[in-house]
């Protein structure tokens, strides 16, 4: 069976629902990236995510609700959090927050929290907004592999596994959400980088708040399990260098080199099957993080075997887009 991909009238969205009430999973467009989303409260329909992306189990997925009161019926509220969705909600800022026991353990792989969020996407939203159960949706790539940021990424690496795939363009962020844990509110901790910057939310609850970095994550395997180094992975191998630099290619391998910005001095002339490109004309970071994985799948079509990509500056955004890199560039 090959998938369709269906624009979003109200015809298709009718098709999208039903097939969401009837326990299948369906790829969806959210802001930050596509989403692979099924029944939140249904063990069966959970089960289907996992399976259809390869995931283990031991990797939670995020519950997507259409408002906060809406999230108030699966979560513990922190007395923050009525704040945070005022400033972050709807948006790409996901809280881990204590969960209650309506969630199935299957959804947050045992563990007694749950990673929730409240889509900002039109078509998302209107989906959650006729339907009486929360959608989880993990990224919809294959586990490990650069997350899909339009419908044809989807269709091309999980389209022989999908019936549907709800087709809103190119998504604005490109990045998956920030995520922030709440466990405990005193010491609130960001789990992954992504749009919401650090800073912003500092300034709203007014604490410092702890940032773990590759490493850390690395040695939490256990509390955070999805949170492995490599991740969002091409796959030819991936190589980083410094921003403002020039890559320094060894051998004769078939290279791919990827700037932040269009250079304007002379490109590096390595070996004769390297090829540039860039995120960005003017290396303005929120265009470089949502092209960035449409480039990385675009090059690692190609059949290069090598990619070699400028880190970003390591500030704002470009702390979300040098954590996909470093990841991308993980050797485990
Ligand atoms: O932007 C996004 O967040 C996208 C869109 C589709 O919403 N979703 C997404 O989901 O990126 P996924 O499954 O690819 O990444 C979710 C991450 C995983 O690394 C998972 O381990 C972590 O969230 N996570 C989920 N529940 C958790 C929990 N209870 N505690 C800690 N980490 C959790
Ligand atoms: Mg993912």
């Amino acid at each position: 069976m090959k998938c369709m991909i269906l624009t979003p009238n109200e015809e298709n969205l009718s098709i999208c629902l039903r097939q969401l009430r009837k326990g299948k999973v369906i790829g969806v467009p959210t802001e930050t990236v596509y989403g692979l989303a099924g029944n939140a409260l249904s063990y069966e329909s959970v089960q289907k995510i996992f399976s259809i992306k390869g995931r283990p189990l031991i990797d939670p997925l995020i519950v997507h609700c259409s408002s906060s009161k809406d999230a108030r019926k699966y979560i513990y509220a922190p007395s923050e959090f009525d704040q945070l969705c005022a400033a972050f909600w709807p948006g790409p800022l996901t809280l881990i927050l204590k969960k209650r026991s309506i969630i199935p353990d299957i959804v947050t792989a045992g563990l007694d929290s749950v990673a929730i969020r409240i889509p900002k996407n039109s078509i998302f939203q209107s989906l959650l907004k006729n339907l009486n159960f929360p959608l989880a949706a993990p990224s919809a790539n294959p586990f490990g592999y650069v997350s899909p940021t339009c419908a044809q990424h989807v269709e091309q690496t999980l389209g022989d596994r999908l019936g549907f795939i709800l087709d809103d363009g190119p998504c604005n962020h490109g990045l998956e959400s920030t995520i922030l844990d709440m466990r405990n509110p005193a010491n609130p901790s960001i789990l992954r980088h992504g749009p919401v910057e650090v800073s912003a939310i500092e300034d709203i609850l007014g604490v410092k708040v702890t940032i773990h970095n590759i490493c850390t994550i690395k040695n939490q395997a256990l509390e955070s399990p999805g949170l492995l180094s490599k991740h969002y992975s091409p796959n030819a191998c991936v190589k980083l260098f410094e921003p403002r630099s020039n890559p320094r290619i060894k051998g004769t391998e078939k290279c791919a080199i990827i700037y932040q910005s269009k250079r304007k001095e002379e490109q590096p002339k390595f070996n004769p099957a390297v090829n540039t490109y860039w995120l960005s004309d003017d290396g303005n970071p929120k265009v470089c993080a949502n092209q960035l994985y449409s480039l990385l799948q675009k090059v690692d079509k190609s059949g290069f075997n090598q990619i070699w990509v400028e880190k970003s500056s390591d500030s704002k955004l470009g702390i979300a887009i040098n954590d996909r890199l470093m990841r991308a560039a993980a050797e485990d």
